[in-house]
């Protein structure tokens, strides 16, 4: 068995500033990621991370209640308002402290953080490295990591790399450790610990059309989930308007903050001709941009019925090639067209989990000393819709205030002897493996992960109804039945990664479930939540959050109120 103080599930922007924050208060710590740190999601995040820094000509008079306010506004009201403050008010403390530990963030002429639009925001207050923001901040704080595991005076500082999480261990409602699989050697592990921290990402991939990495499978919030964490909000699933088509991969909001245009098949620019758009054009929020695009090719003004373009022509090489240069790669290499000169195909695509593991303002699940943060969390900062830019700062604010308030714990924590959990974790834990390797199987979970993800797409999408929801609840409920007679043609336990897609696949099934259930409770339309059959925002009925909980038997679901601070609910106009 393995000890360490702290357990920080995930090595991306959440989980890296986490163990930082552990580390410097001398917590030995130990971070599993299932990839290489640097390969986690956080890296692919392009246009920007938000504060009001006032560094843009036009942002001289941004302040923290400003970008509080939009982030509210922007939310649909679903916002927990005392944690949009939180969040607002630390951002510039956090960006001034990526700055000083080498973040090579673009600059203005006078040399400051440079700033950029992004929607829903007042003023230009995403903060950027080109278009290539989460990687400058992710291998920023890598080197920090690395840094501190190499400072002699420091604790240890450990990583277990390509290491899966596959259960938490709870010993009278207090989570003492995990199970981790080492894919590469092929063993089990117990890792005991006196607090763990998830920070393990969104569960995109349990859509087909996504803009998330492979690995965002929905493990990382089904693993606190089977253990009795609550998942939050999971209806409000974040569908980005700009991503390439047919691949999905982003084509970031700062083609738009630069000033791109999109255009229908007529090459008119068409968001002026709906009423929730016409100010703010392209640089109205993500939910509204994305419905838009849909009723304009639905209404027979897209190209091919299928999509719509994204126009950057007009901004000219240098601007493009100097602020762009990872779209105009992207373009190229996956369709042949140069931004400079073409118009980029786009479709809206799934992009982020607004839900996430029920936690409160200060990352605390209702798991005494489980802690959750990043998008992995619900605490909420964006409630029904996201703005740009929140994404990266929620990671490493609630990054830093998870390991601030696991430090905390840890200062107050009696040692316990949990020996018996932790081997009776391990025993459940085998019992799955050996299940799924059993010969008798004849389900292949590829074909249930495609099937998945063809429900997803189809029915639980920008555009959502009672009846789609239904058949696609019964139709994932059906996929759950198939999966426990999967089979797999290899069952060595080393560098087995059908195993591991097959053990994953479970996560996604189950936390695809709570979005869907979720979504067919809410009878109103919020946010990224469009339900044809109740077209209305309703704050009498619906002003509260979904608390989705685990059973055997399936999802179970309450309600919780939304903090309301200064920002009254009001109808949403861009
Ligand atoms: O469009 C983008 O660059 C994405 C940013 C975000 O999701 O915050």
């Amino acid at each position: 068995m393995i000890y360490h103080d702290a357990i920080v599930v995930g090595g991306g922007l959440a989980g890296l500033r986490a163990a930082i924050e552990l580390n410097r208060h001398n917590i030995k710590v130990a971070i599993i990621s299932k990839v290489h740190p640097v390969r986690s999601h956080s890296v692919a995040a392009q246009g920007g991370i938000n504060a009001a820094l006032g560094n843009h000509p036009r942002g001289v008079y941004d302040t923290w209640e400003k970008h509080a306010f939009d982030t509210v506004k922007g939310s649909d009201y679903l916002a927990d308002q005392n944690a949009v403050i939180r969040m607002t008010k630390e951002a510039a403390e956090r960006i001034y402290e990526m700055e000083h530990w080498g973040c090579p963030f673009s600059r203005t002429i006078e040399g400051k953080i440079a700033q950029r639009p992004f929607g829903g925001a007042g003023f230009p207050r995403a903060c950027y490295a080109s278009d290539t923001t989460g990687q400058a901040l992710l291998h920023t704080l890598y080197q920090q990591i690395i840094k501190y595991k190499q400072e002699a005076e420091r604790e240890e500082m450990v990583m277990y790399q390509e290491w899966l999480v596959t259960d938490l261990v709870i010993e009278d409602g207090v989570c003492v450790g995990v199970i981790a699989w080492d894919i590469v050697s092929g063993r089990l592990e117990v890792l005991q610990a006196g607090a763990v921290i998830f920070a393990t990402g969104g569960v995109g991939r349990i859509y087909g059309c996504s803009t998330n990495a492979l690995i965002n499978t929905g493990m990382g919030m089904a693993v606190p989930y089977w253990a009795g964490a609550p998942l939050k909000d999971m209806e409000f699933i974040q569908f980005h308007p700009t991503t390439l088509l047919g691949k999905n991969i982003l084509i970031t909001e700062g083609c738009r903050g630069e000033g791109g245009f999109l255009l229908n098949n007529k090459g008119e620019r068409f968001l002026a001709k709906y009423s929730d758009s016409v100010n703010a054009m392209e640089i109205a929020p993500r939910d509204i941009l994305s419905r838009n695009i849909i009723r304009e090719i639905m209404a027979g003004s897209g190209i091919d019925n299928s999509y719509v373009h994204l126009d950057l022509r007009h901004l000219g090489e240098e601007k493009i090639q100097q602020r762009l240069p990872g779209i105009r790669k992207i373009c190229r290499e996956f369709t042949g067209m140069d931004p400079v000169t073409d118009l980029i195909p786009i479709q809206p695509g799934q992009h982020y989990t607004m839900g996430g593991i029920d936690c409160t303002i200060e990352c605390e699940t209702s798991i005494k000393g489980l802690y959750a943060a990043g998008e992995a969390a619900c605490v909420s900062v964006h409630g029904a819709n996201r703005l740009g830019g929140n994404s990266l700062l929620d990671t490493i604010v609630f990054g830093a205030i998870a390991g601030k308030n696991a430090v905390h714990y840890l200062q107050d924590l009696k040692g316990r002897k949990c020996e018996t959990a932790l081997k009776d974790t391990l025993k459940r834990t085998e019992q799955r493996f050996n299940a799924l390797c059993k010969p008798e199987g004849n389900e292949i979970p590829a074909d249930i992960k495609v099937a998945l993800n063809k429900v997803m797409d189809s029915k639980v999408g920008i555009f959502r109804n009672a009846s789609a929801l239904q058949e696609a609840l019964y139709e994932v409920k059906a996929l759950s039945d198939r999966y426990n007679r999967i089979t797999l043609h290899y069952t060595g336990k080393r560098v087995n990664l059908s195993l591991a897609w097959a053990l994953e696949l479970k996560g996604s099934l189950d936390v695809a479930e709570a979005v869907i259930a979720s979504a067919l409770a809410r009878e109103e339309s919020r946010g990224s939540h469009f339900r044809t059959d109740f077209p209305k925002r309703d704050d009498t009925g619906w002003l509260k959050h979904t608390v989705a909980h685990f059973t055997p038997e399936g999802v179970k679901l309450d309600y919780k109120p939304v903090n309301i601070g200064p920002f009254e609910p009001k109808e949403r106009k861009y």
